[in-house]
């Protein structure tokens, strides 16, 4: 009976997204979406540290949603997890994958024998008569990949692919779809930027193929933590009164303490904005033309309220929270989700050419 339908989790460092739902055709069909905090540490940058209490706070969490998929994808994203765009000339099938293999060992600075590498053609395309390729190329420790199998296998979940979000994020933008009523974005270059607690993941996707990925080190945290020092409150304290008391889109009539509140969250983003800049200007300074139209935000603190249109005036260039993919359903029980906060997971569950 639930043989078609995927659980896709998405362990973040703060919360775990998890979703329950189906690819039909070109769209997502979502059934169940759900999000709990993740232990405190037993989880960082990729690294399982307390496998027993993920274990449990997962398998709880998935039967009070009453989520009964098995088959799992989780998605991850870590500064061990290697990425790369490299160029090869298009060879006989069956012989790129000792190719990728070996410019990896060539070029990049890991021992092959540690990673799973895993690649995908972005495009083909002709230079000077040799037809080549585009070829993304993700390594990622075995160490990883053999903890989480573990994880899920102790659960009785069947573990079927492990994912990384901006791989994720590409699925959702491949061919065309409307992002907030926009239909234009299979024509435009767009940066999707996942703003969570620990990292910023900057994606750059050009007409629907990805450009490449960059994982900043910054994310909400920095706020929780300016703030807890400004008003000497605890992490978790600074973290509400961030949710609920700031607003840097506001800045007149404000109470002195709203306004030493929004000038601890906007120092922050100021820091996350010249983080972005300097991955726009590695992209539009790499070849003449390129250009980003647009920026789309999700991941939790693209919820802070304010962030897009201080954002567009710093970057000069339109910014938007993803609210809403046409090609996203969402199910009764699912209907009064963000989609910004589970598009990682809502991504994973997109099996391209399958
Ligand atoms: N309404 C809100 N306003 C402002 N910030 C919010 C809001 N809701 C959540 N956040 C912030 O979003 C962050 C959590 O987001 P998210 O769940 O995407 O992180 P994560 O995926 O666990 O982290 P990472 O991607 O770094 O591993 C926290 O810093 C939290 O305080
Ligand atoms: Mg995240």
């Amino acid at each position: 009976m639930f043989w078609n339908k995927l659980l896709a989790i998405d362990l973040g460092n703060k919360n775990i997204k998890i979703v329950e739902g189906k690819q039909q055709g070109n769209q997502v069909i979502i059934e169940k979406a759900t999000s709990v905090a993740t232990p405190l540490h037993s989880y960082n940058d990729g690294q399982i540290l307390d496998k027993e209490s993920l274990k449990s706070i997962i398998h709880g969490t998935l039967e009070a949603s009453n989520i009964k998929a098995k088959k799992t994808i989780c998605s991850i994203e870590s500064t061990s997890i290697i990425t790369r765009e490299i160029t090869l000339p298009n060879v006989k099938e069956g012989e790129m994958d000792s190719m990728v293999k070996y410019e990896v060992e060539q070029y990049l600075p890991i021992m092959l024998d540690d990673y799973v590498v895993e690649y995908k053609v972005l495009n083909e395309f002709e230079e000077e008569g040799v037809s080549k390729s585009r070829i993304l190329v993700a390594a990622i420790p075995k160490l990883i990949v053999e903890n989480f199998l573990e994880l899920f296998k102790e659960i009785n979940l069947k573990p079927y692919v492990l994912d990384v979000n901006s791989n994720a994020i590409s699925k959702v933008f491949f061919k065309k779809l409307k992002v907030n009523q926009d239909e234009s974005n299979l024509e435009k270059t767009i940066g999707v930027i996942d703003i969570g607690h620990n990292f910023i993941n900057v994606d750059i996707i050009s007409k629907g193929i990805v450009q490449f990925s960059r994982l900043i080190n910054s994310g909400g945290k920095d706020i929780d933590i300016n703030i807890a020092n400004h008003f000497n409150l605890s992490l978790e304290e600074a973290e509400k009164k961030k949710i609920n008391d700031s607003n840097i889109e506001k800045n007149i009539g404000l109470a002195p303490s709203t306004e030493i509140l929004n000038d601890a969250v906007k120092s922050s983003i100021d820091n996350w904005i010249a983080e972005i800049n300097r991955v726009f200007q590695y992209y539009t300074t790499r070849s003449t033309g390129n250009k980003i139209d647009k920026l789309y935000l999700h991941g939790g603190s693209s919820s802070l309220k304010g962030i897009a249109p201080y954002m567009h005036s710093l970057l000069n260039m339109p910014v938007e929270q993803i609210k809403d993919i046409d090609k996203i359903k969402l199910s009764k029980t699912s209907e009064n989700i963000k989609i910004a906060n589970y598009l990682n997971a809502i991504g994973a569950i997109i099996r391209l050419g399958r």
